[in-house]
């Protein structure tokens, strides 16, 4: 259990260190590297996944690739934790998807909606493969039929934050995914 003195209100218990995702995302890129995509464009969905996306590509830079990087800002759950079913674009890329090799990054693959909108949006823009990757798989039944091509850890369905993902903006700071454990 960690207490979190920024957090006056709830306590945070750790359910991965800063060590294990620095561990397991070595793997991931090592396993991201062997799939030898050229011309990859990495697409990181915002906001949550901003900090898993940085360590990311840096762990990919250490494997050897040297993709492009751009972003789209997706909202499916505004303030709330239980998801409005409706994705829409609050930001999108700069660059063309068309004839790219393209992997998506996310923090969390919880109903599906949010990946699976994603991919289509992408695939209907004419990419040449779309890859998925996320931090965290939830493994619920999911709204849509989706599966990520890579992640990190599995979750358990409980309500994650830290390590760039929160609750009403906050918790993004921490070096750990914790879950946040009532009062
Ligand atoms: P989906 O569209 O239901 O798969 O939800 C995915 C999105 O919901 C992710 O991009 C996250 O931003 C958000 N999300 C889902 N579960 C959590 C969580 O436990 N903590 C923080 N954000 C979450
Ligand atoms: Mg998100």
């Amino acid at each position: 259990m960690n207490d979190v003195t920024n957090a006056p209100n709830n306590t945070l218990e750790v359910i991965f260190t800063p060590e294990d995702i620095a561990r397991r995302l070595d793997e991931l890129a090592q396993t991201i590297a062997a799939a030898k995509l050229d011309n990859l464009l990495v697409v990181a969905i915002l906001k949550g996944s901003f900090v898993f996306a940085a360590d990311l590509i840096r762990a990919l830079h250490r494997h050897g690739l040297a993709p492009e990087v751009d972003f789209m800002t997706l909202s499916s759950y505004k303030k709330a934790r239980i998801s409005s079913g409706q994705v829409s674009i609050l930001r999108d890329l700069d660059l063309d998807a068309r004839g790219r090799n393209i992997l998506i990054v996310d923090d969390v693959l919880d109903s599906g909606r949010t990946l699976a909108f994603a991919k289509d949006l992408l695939a209907a823009r004419g990419a040449a493969s779309i890859r998925t990757c996320v931090l965290l798989d939830k493994q619920l039944p999911r709204a849509v039929t989706l599966e990520p091509d890579y992640y990190a850890f599995l979750c358990p369905n409980e309500f994650v934050v830290g390590y760039g993902m929160d609750v009403a903006h906050r918790y993004r700071e921490l070096p750990f995914v914790g879950r946040l454990v009532r009062p």
